[in-house]
């Protein structure tokens, strides 16, 4: 999921896998995170409500474990929407505070600064416009050439690890810890393993919007690289693989067909039933978190789950 390859050549590679694939890093373009906004909404896709629902509900033990001093880092930050849940609760108890969001997203930046500048005029926020790790390393240069004091929190929210291969999540923790201090605390968003006809119907939403959010792909690939998918012939499917305990979702062929794109110079042919896998949604249980937390030399310090234990938010420190 985190490989950095240009749209191109990922394109390339994946269609002339034997099981076609493309990483679900490139379903975000600009309409893509527009419906992935408007999945969050639907009333079967329960993550992001509970989330914010645990949030607001334990906003002020999360925070008080950092101590009375810390800055707020958020990885991925979007437009911030959650992060305003525990702002709340911080300017109870601090006059200012330094919220670092990172995200490749100006324009979510941009917007999100103005959003909680204007609500938080004692926020100071601070846009670092890159990946993850250079992010961080960004982060910690402000704060020390600021000579800012106290911890750091950081967030990564929505489940997003849940979209890293579980070998990339522990990768992704060890390069997290590498960058923390003692008294920092690492808060991540996990969906947790549950029945399966609630997870399927959460990927297969009524209104059809994870459909749309799929087969995007394949409109982006028409555009960006002149290709010539016909999107009638691929459909949209989600389903629950057991074994892996995660949601794969595929657009499968419906006929047999060949598809030209002119960009990358070639034509890939597909046979009905041919499918090409865009996405794994790992499903989480808080042993298995435990576990992928100590490969990392990290360990569990709280877990915040809703009453039915669908949705956790578990806040991780140092060994
Ligand atoms: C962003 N990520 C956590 C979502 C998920 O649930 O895996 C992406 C998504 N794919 C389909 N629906 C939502």
């Amino acid at each position: 999921m985190r490989q950095d390859q240009s749209f191109a050549s990922a394109i390339r590679s994946g269609l002339n896998e034997k099981q076609r694939s493309i990483s679900p890093r490139f379903l975000y373009d600009k309409l893509g995170s527009t419906l992935f906004e408007e999945i969050c909404a639907q009333p079967e896709y329960y993550l992001t409500r509970l989330e914010a629902a645990i949030l607001g509900k334990y906003q002020k033990e999360i925070v008080k474990n950092n101590g009375s001093s810390f800055s707020l880092v958020e990885l991925g930050s979007g437009s911030s929407k959650k992060t305003r849940i525990l702002l709340d609760s911080i300017f109870e108890a601090h006059d200012s505070l330094h919220y670092f969001a990172v995200d490749l997203s100006p324009t979510a930046l941009d917007e999100a600064s103005r959003i909680l500048s204007a609500g938080y005029p004692n926020l100071t926020f601070v846009g670092i416009p890159f990946e993850y790790e250079t992010g961080l390393n960004a982060v910690q240069d402000y704060i020390n050439e600021n000579k800012i004091s106290g911890s750091k929190i950081i967030l990564f929210l929505g489940s997003s690890i849940g979209n890293f291969e579980p070998s990339e999540s522990i990768e992704f923790l060890k390069m997290v810890k590498k960058t923390m201090n003692p008294g920092d605390t690492f808060l991540i968003g996990f969906d947790l393993h549950k029945d399966p006809d609630i997870l399927r119907a959460a990927y297969n939403d009524k209104n059809g919007v994870t459909a749309k959010f799929n087969k995007n792909i394949l409109t982006r690939i028409n555009r960006e690289l002149d290709g010539d998918f016909d999107l009638d012939d691929f459909v949209h499917h989600a389903l629950y693989n057991e074994d892996e305990r995660r949601i794969e979702m595929h657009l499968v062929c419906k006929k047999d067909c060949s598809v030209k794109i002119k960009s990358i110079g070639e034509t890939f042919t597909f046979s009905q039933d041919d499918y090409i896998h865009t996405e794994n949604s790992y499903k989480l249980t808080i042993p298995l978190i435990s576990d992928m937390a100590e490969a990392s030399a990290l360990k569990i310090q709280n877990s915040f789950t809703d009453d039915d234990k669908w949705y956790s938010i578990v806040q991780l420190g140092s060994v």
